[in-house]
């Protein structure tokens, strides 16, 4: 199997892409690490664990990371996601315990025990956490296989201002020190998850499968697409964080190019922006794989295969 990491700020996005890794038997998840984002600390990990255990894998590791940006003030979502980050089911509190050790550590500590090249961090969230492991322990760079990361945006634009899509612009600085650690990155912008909607018919056909995991699901989503189907007047919402997962398991469903991508941090105009050089324009070192399309009735069907296993 594949091992990964997954860093979340649950959000109702990141818990259908945690739901559809636990789902999938290619995939080992190692533990995963809460950050401060959607909402504050507190909820994204006891997000993270109700999330775990409404899958029925309540021996999975969830760590608590950072509170709050490296350099900044914490900007959270609620707007998007409701008080709990997780509004729409009524899911019971959590029974499983939050691991004592510092998410940082644990990705730290996980990344120089095992060995190098194997493992996958996939990034849901503000990257915080990543930044600050990063600084802790420069040499972890060369031990991560790769970055699979749900973050900006270019042609698409923003989405929590003109220019900056939300998990970069909460923390740009932990972002631009990703993309200069030359880590492989592969880098789902809004542009491709704007393009995987929940519509009315996807969402009938995930209720098909009447289990409680199932009818979760749909009451998340119905949820957390009332925000994008108002503001856009689309039939459902972007599917963000999922893309990550699915990559993995299906790249083929996806394409982009490798080109340079850099982070604004400092005007106050346009901090956050995923300054991308998708037309080669310059000769800055490529640093990611920018998707930019995907088969999104296959997404929904690798969605739906997967929901049906939990
Ligand atoms: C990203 O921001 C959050 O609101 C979602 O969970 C997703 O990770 C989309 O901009
Ligand atoms: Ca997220």
């Amino acid at each position: 199997p594949i091992k990964i990491i997954i860093d979340t700020d649950p959000g109702q996005d990141d818990a259908v892409a945690i739901l559809l890794a636990l789902a999938s038997e290619r995939l080992e998840v190692l533990g995963i690490t809460a950050v401060a984002g959607n909402v504050p600390l507190d909820l994204t990990e006891k997000n993270a664990r109700k999330i775990c255990e409404l899958a029925r894998k309540p021996g999975t590791r969830v760590y608590a990371g950072a509170k709050s940006p490296m350099q900044r003030p914490l900007v959270t979502a609620e707007y998007v996601h409701g008080k709990t980050g997780l509004d729409g089911p009524s899911l019971p509190e959590p029974d499983m315990p939050l691991q004592p050790l510092h998410g940082v550590d644990f990705i730290v500590e996980t990344l120089l025990r095992e060995p190098a090249g194997e493992i996958t961090l996939c990034t849901l969230g503000p990257l915080t956490n990543i930044g600050l492991a990063l600084q802790q322990a420069p040499q972890i760079a060369d031990r991560i296989k790769q970055i699979v990361m749900m973050g900006g945006g270019f042609f698409e634009g923003g989405n929590v201002t003109p220019a900056a899509e939300f998990n970069i612009y909460v923390d740009p600085e932990a972002a631009r020190l990703v993309f200069a650690s030359g880590i492989p990155i592969v880098m789902m912008p809004l542009d491709v998850t704007h393009k995987v909607l929940t519509t009315r018919a996807r969402l009938d056909r995930i209720a098909t499968i009447g289990t409680p995991v199932a009818r979760a699901v749909v009451e998340l989503l119905e949820f957390f697409e009332r925000y994008d189907e108002h503001k856009y007047g689309t039939d459902g919402g972007p599917l963000h964080d999922p893309t990550v997962i699915a990559w993995l398991l299906r790249p083929e469903l996806f394409s982009g190019r490798y080109c340079n991508v850099e982070i604004e941090t400092e005007s106050p105009l346009t901090e956050g922006m995923t300054v991308t050089d998708w037309w080669q324009v310059t000769d800055r070192p490529h640093n990611a794989l920018v998707i930019h399309e995907v088969n999104a009735e296959g997404f929904f069907d690798l969605l739906f295969e997967h929901i049906r296993k939990l």
